[in-house]
């Protein structure tokens, strides 16, 4: 291992993460892991040179008082314990907190910094060869950062041992899946199915308008998609996922309470039993774009932005038909074109385009036409739970316009959501 590593213990701060990131700004390695970890545990994990204990002993979360093994605070393993309460108070000025953990981290625990990309890469390929051995593991590549990461790192420690499925569900941006196909397929030489199951979600979909009910076939579908492809395959013992450290943290820890819950592939039957191989579970969103650019990903698939997993099929608002999805896709394809040309796909948050269940009045070629309208929106926001839009410059817009009522069949009419969340939200359904 190349790493030294500070194990933060999950005594239900809220102020974990921070602390660890606080610590990786310093160029140590940490984890956090639950406070009922055993000390044979935490002594099977790599290069444990020190470990902090924040919200001091006896903690009571929601009503039930937790705190670590007496055996932890006894063994040899310098521990800090971050009480806010007390005589001597954990600073909250942040650079006596810096001096405070630096004191800790490199004169008392003797860490030394070595946390980088490289090394990070290195020690998971070393971890990941020795959890699969010669066995498979199997991988939803969706193409979203996550997946596409989680390939890449596989790919790497077990090259052929990897099988990725990618399925392309038909609500995917133009040229998604293509992409997916070259980059891992053609550049990196994956193990890749690809299953073009278009007409079986569409089939599924037709006539639901619902929001609630879209998102639930989707997922559904998905799953049944993925398992029959896991079942056709022989002798897969693993199945690897792109959690990252805020799913972990969304899905609640042992001491944090749920906020919502996450599945990448959850719902799979129980009779198809995999190991999880999850090597960017202790990761940050940042730190998992430094890390597949490392690994030599496409910047356009590191940065890309976020996009729900159901993917168009929200976008195409009410019940989905052809006709409509393809103008989205259309539509989102130009406004992303030249959202690049203008500079503003590194500065905007997110951006997309819905297209309405309903016609409007319009004249084409000295007609009366009756079609679609594309609404842009474009916001930006912290979190993803308050957003304020974007305001575009008028030429860019314009340009967006007439490129999309000229270029995208049956819409004629172009608008731009000037909306804030709340009271909207960010997506329209
Ligand atoms: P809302 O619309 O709730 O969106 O303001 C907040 C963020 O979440 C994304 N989003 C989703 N992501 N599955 C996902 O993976 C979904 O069903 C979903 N719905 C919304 C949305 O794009 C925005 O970034």
């Amino acid at each position: 291992m190349k790493q030294d590593m500070i194990v933060v213990l999950d005594l239900g701060s809220e102020e974990n993460p921070k602390i660890a990131r606080e610590i990786r700004a310093l160029g140590v390695y940490s984890e956090i892991h639950p406070h009922d970890i055993t000390l044979a545990e935490l002594k099977a994990l790599p290069n444990v040179k020190g470990i902090i204990l924040n919200g001091g002993p006896n903690r009571v979360v929601d009503g039930v008082s937790i705190d670590v093994a007496k055996e932890i605070y006894d063994c040899d393993i310098p521990a800090l314990l971050v009480d806010h309460r007390g005589d001597d108070p954990w600073p909250v000025d942040d650079g006596e907190r810096e001096t405070a953990l630096k004191n800790f981290i490199f004169t008392i625990c003797g860490a030394e910094a070595n946390w980088n990309m490289d090394n990070f890469i290195a020690d998971q390929v070393e971890l990941i060869r020795n959890q699969v051995g010669d066995k498979k593991v199997l991988l939803a590549l969706s193409g979203g950062v996550d997946s596409s990461v989680v390939a890449a790192l596989l790919i790497k420690a077990i090259g052929q041992q990897l099988v990725c499925v990618h399925v392309n569900h038909g609500l995917m941006r133009k040229n998604e899946s293509e992409s997916v196909i070259e980059v891992f397929k053609n550049q990196l030489h994956a193990n890749l199915i690809y299953v073009d199951a278009t007409d079986r979600f569409l089939d599924k979909l037709a006539g639901v308008a619902d929001p609630e009910q879209k998102r639930k076939i989707i997922g559904g579908e998905f799953i049944r998609v993925f398992e029959e492809e896991a079942r056709k395959l022989e002798g897969i013992d693993f199945l690897g996922q792109g959690t990252i450290y805020p799913d972990i943290i969304e899905s609640g820890t042992k001491t944090a309470k749920m906020v919502k819950s996450h599945h990448n592939v959850g719902g799979l039957p129980e009779d198809l039993k995999f190991q999880l191989v999850e090597p960017l579970k202790q990761l940050f969103k940042d730190e998992v774009r430094a890390c597949g650019v490392e690994l030599g990903l496409p910047p356009a698939m590191v940065y890309r932005q976020p996009f729900p997993g159901p993917g168009l099929g929200v976008r195409c608002l009410g019940a989905i038909t052809r006709e409509r999805l393809a103008a989205v896709r259309e539509s989102d394809a130009i406004l992303r074109e030249e959202f690049e040309k203008a500079g503003l796909n590194k500065k905007v948050w997110q951006y997309f385009t819905v297209v309405p269940d309903f016609k409007s009045v319009g004249v084409k070629n000295n007609a009366r036409c009756f079609d679609y309208m594309v609404i842009i929106r474009a916001i930006n926001t912290i979190d993803a739970m308050t957003a304020t839009i974007e305001r575009v410059d008028w030429d860019v817009l314009q340009t967006i316009t007439d490129r999309i009522l000229s270029e995208v069949d049956h819409v004629n009419r172009v608008c731009y959501d000037m909306s804030p969340k709340p009271p909207a939200t960010i997506e329209f359904e």
